[in-house]
């Protein structure tokens, strides 16, 4: 890695330690009730079908995916950058899952370790993205999946900025919250590829270059349904949830 790198992972790192102790309470973050965790398992059942199966949470931060897929019965490991992110994870007794410090794009795994790679919100924040893909298929046993869950949350339109800063301002009235604090500055946004979330062709073309097959994707918007029944008005206004989970095979 270079020093410039190291420098942006050290910030990516400072951001999201920042936000560790609120990161649960940001709805579409935060799994906030039965009915979204049961929708979440839902999903998975039907995206990585097995059991038992060994799992890899690459950037889990506070372990929300973990937990549910440690729930459905499979052997998880998260990996994150960020201490004080695991330790929110950790600090949930989930016991059975394995926490460490660990970078996406250098999960220090043998080769053909997991049945599944899963990944949700994670890939927009990669400096090298292609890299991170081409990791994650490798610690994969043969047939295994690299699942990824993440949205194009910025399309550029005066009308979803403008929508973003109204929410933005209602949360910090209600909540006392600077939400924008929790932004990335600058200098990280410029080397980031995907500082505006990923698309999802760009994610689709990311994991074909890395050699997965047979890529498919669903479309998230029963889940999103599901969590905006316990969203307050002002997450609603501010942020686009068009999320939708992709995956391929090794
Ligand atoms: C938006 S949060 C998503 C957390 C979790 N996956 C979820 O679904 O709630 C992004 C997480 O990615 C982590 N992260 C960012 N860059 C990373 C990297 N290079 N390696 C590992 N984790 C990273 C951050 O520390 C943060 O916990």
């Amino acid at each position: 890695m270079s020093i410039n790198e190291n420098k942006i992972k050290e910030e990516i790192t400072k951001r999201w330690d920042y936000s560790s102790q609120r990161y649960d309470t940001y709805h579409g973050h935060g799994v906030k009730s039965d009915e979204e965790a049961a929708a979440w398992k839902v999903l998975f059942k039907q995206v990585i079908p097995g059991e038992n199966l060994n799992v890899l949470d690459v950037g889990c931060g506070t372990g929300e995916m973990s937990r549910i897929l440690a729930d459905m019965g499979h052997k998880v490991t998260g990996i994150d950058l960020s201490e004080k992110m695991l330790s929110v994870a950790k600090s949930k007794s989930l016991r059975d899952i394995e926490f460490r410090i660990g970078d996406a794009e250098n999960p220090q795994f043998n080769e053909g370790k997991f049945d599944a790679v899963v990944t949700r919100h994670v890939l927009w924040t990669l400096p090298n993205p292609e890299k991170a893909l081409k990791s994650w298929r490798k610690v994969l046993k043969p047939g295994g999946k690299v699942v990824v869950i993440d949205c194009l949350w910025d399309d550029g339109r005066l009308e979803t900025h403008l929508k973003r800063k109204i929410g933005e301002v209602m949360i910090r009235i209600v909540e006392r919250n600077d939400i924008s604090k929790d932004s990335y500055t600058a200098e990280v946004n410029a080397i980031l590829p995907n500082a505006k979330g990923v698309s999802l062709d760009k994610t689709r073309e990311y994991m074909e270059k890395a050699g997965l097959k047979d890529v498919r994707s669903i479309g998230l918007e029963d889940l999103v349904r599901i969590q905006k029944k316990h969203m307050p008005l002002r997450y609603k206004i501010a942020y686009k949830y068009e999320y939708y989970v992709i995956y391929g095979l090794k």
